[in-house]
């Protein structure tokens, strides 16, 4: 199994990115404003840690509210980091960023993050244990640092997940404008990612070195949680 996505994020792919995401920006709007109270209590000098950082739209909102963090971004997609740095510098804050081309695995461990992100990456690592990305992102933070992750989850054997499915298709009508099959959906999701039931992701999380998950949000198929490194 790998780890290696850049076929998916492709310079096609990493250009439509923002506009589609932007047709559900109620949904992702939520999710970063939950994630902007979570943060709100972080040093006024934080270093914040961007997991699959993609285009950036984590740190650009959190970059605005807070002029004296720093951020780390690090991708294995150099289109998607491309785009990520034209928004940086378009915004003025690429001083305050630093991009790294790569997984998570390759980076130094620091150890001294105040707080790390994964938002809606680890569902593309098809590994039952997300190769091990959860002790990565833990051996990056300092005592008490805080992870955040969200992604895409459910038990596609559930016989709930038809009706869930059936809401996600909508979800891609409303954004597409256009017809979706829920079938061809379905093996889209089962190709090109790997869903875990929800419970197991809480459980991997907090097997790998942090405090109990708090989930904190559900949009359909889209969770987040977040932990604490563990003592
Ligand atoms: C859907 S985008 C999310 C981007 C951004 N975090 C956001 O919320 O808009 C997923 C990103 O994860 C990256 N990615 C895929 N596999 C990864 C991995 N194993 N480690 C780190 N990033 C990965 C992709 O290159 C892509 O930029």
């Amino acid at each position: 199994m790998s780890t290696h996505t850049n076929d998916i994020f492709n310079r096609e792919f990493s250009r439509q990115y923002d506009a589609y995401s932007h047709k559900l920006a109620e949904i992702t709007d939520n999710l970063h404003l939950l994630i902007s109270l979570l943060l709100n209590t972080l040093p006024s000098q934080a270093r914040v840690l961007c997991v699959g950082v993609g285009t950036g739209s984590e740190i650009l909102r959190l970059a605005q509210q807070h002029p004296q963090w720093h951020f780390d971004g690090v991708d294995p997609s150099p289109d998607m980091l491309a785009v990520c740095h034209e928004k940086l510098a378009d915004a003025g804050i690429a001083a305050r960023c630093t991009l790294h081309e790569g997984y998570l695995r390759d980076l130094p461990v620091r150890g001294d993050y105040d707080a790390v992100l994964c938002l809606l990456v680890t569902h593309f690592i098809q590994h039952p244990q997300r190769d091990g990305i959860y002790t990565q992102m833990a051996r990056q933070l300092k005592n008490d640092g805080r992870m955040i992750t969200a992604e895409i989850a459910g038990d596609m054997q559930s016989p709930a997940f038809d009706e869930q499915l059936e809401m996600w298709k909508t979800m891609h009508e409303v954004a597409s404008q256009a017809p979706r099959d829920k079938a061809e959906i379905k093996a889209q999701l089962s190709q090109r990612l790997l869903l875990l039931p929800p419970e197991q992701t809480e459980n991997l999380i907090a097997t790998a070195g942090f405090t109990l998950p708090q989930r904190f949000f559900q949009s359909l198929l889209i969770h987040g949680w977040t932990a604490r490194k563990a003592p």
